[in-house]
């Protein structure tokens, strides 16, 4: 299969916006769509903002960061994903919406387009059902932020063919990502595991175990990571975890990834974490979004 030079990000809120700049830094061509036209516009100025620092930081030269940003086309309309070879899905975790999209991205994209998700736990092998291409649709699991984080988790829905598996790889690794090779089970490697200990996490505020503080300073400290698990709860998104669990839950049939009462309460509260100003914690300007 052909090089991959021309990649479509549909989603431009943190996981989308981030995937597009780490794809213009490698030198690829972006086509970034999303359906509200604020966050968009939100994308491209944290994109131009994130490629400034690199730029003063001088881990990126001033002509790489100006080439990287016109390798950047924000477009207003999903047809225009035609030119794309690859469209990497990072819209809202819901099965629903999502397979709306690729239902319409299989009518729009190229016959020998790829078709990608960066789910975090929903079936690939589900969204690519209601394609006409199941055997090239796949999962690219970005970490959050993606131009950091060093893992891309590749899954393998039941159809898709060992040549979208390969030229998925070697995009990501063009990306300067290591990969991990999932089958298609709810919440694949990393959030199966990650996911039910910010569950417990939040049973453990819940139950009135501990302070959310003594919470997350146990898990930094006595388990060495690197953000405790509420902290990576708010970063992640508590809608986001929410919807993972639940994925979870009915997927897997067991009561011990029943969502916790209090982080289904914060979502019903709208306490979304950083990106709300306020999760398990009170952040007190706009939530910032943690790109170098
Ligand atoms: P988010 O839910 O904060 O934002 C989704 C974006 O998609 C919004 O800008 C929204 O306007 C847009 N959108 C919604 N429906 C759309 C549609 N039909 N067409 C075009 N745009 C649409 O999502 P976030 O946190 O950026 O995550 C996106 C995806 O990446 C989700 O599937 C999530 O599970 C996954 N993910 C999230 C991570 C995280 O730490 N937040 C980490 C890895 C994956």
């Amino acid at each position: 299969m052909a090089e991959r030079e021309v990649i479509g990000v549909v989603g431009g809120d943190q996981m989308g916006s981030g995937i597009a700049q780490l794809a213009i830094v490698a030198g690829l061509h972006v086509l970034l769509y999303d359906s509200d036209s604020e966050a968009l516009a939100r994308a491209t100025n944290s994109i131009s903002a994130s490629i400034s620092r690199l730029v003063a930081k001088g881990h990126l030269s001033q002509p790489a960061g100006d080439n990287a940003m016109k390798n950047l086309k924000c477009i207003q309309n999903l047809e225009e994903f035609r030119a794309a070879d690859v469209i990497i899905e990072a819209i809202v975790e819901s099965e629903d919406v999502k397979k709306k999209l690729f239902s319409e991205l299989d009518k729009i994209a190229k016959v020998s387009a790829i078709l990608a998700s960066n789910t975090s736990s929903i079936s690939i092998t589900r969204l690519a059902s209601v394609t006409t291409r199941p055997s090239q649709v796949i999962g690219m699991h970005f970490m959050n932020p993606p131009p950091i984080m060093k893992l891309i988790e590749i899954i393998r829905g039941a159809d898709t063919s060992d040549e979208v598996y390969i030229t998925i790889k070697s995009l990501a690794e063009r990306l300067g990502k290591t990969v991990i090779c999932s089958q298609d089970y709810p919440g694949f490697i990393v959030n199966r595991i990650l996911m039910p200990m910010i569950n417990e996490a939040f049973y453990t505020l819940y139950t009135g175990v501990a302070t959310k503080e003594d919470i997350d300073t146990g898990m930094k400290l006595g388990t060495n990571h690197p953000m405790g698990p509420l902290e990576l709860a708010d970063f992640i998104g508590l809608d986001v975890c929410l919807s993972i669990m639940k994925v979870l839950h009915e997927g897997l049939g067991d009561n011990k990834y029943s969502p916790c009462p209090l982080l289904v309460q914060y979502v019903d509260a709208g306490r979304f974490g950083r990106k709300k100003g306020i999760g398990v914690y009170l952040y007190q300007k706009e939530p910032a979004k943690s790109k170098p």
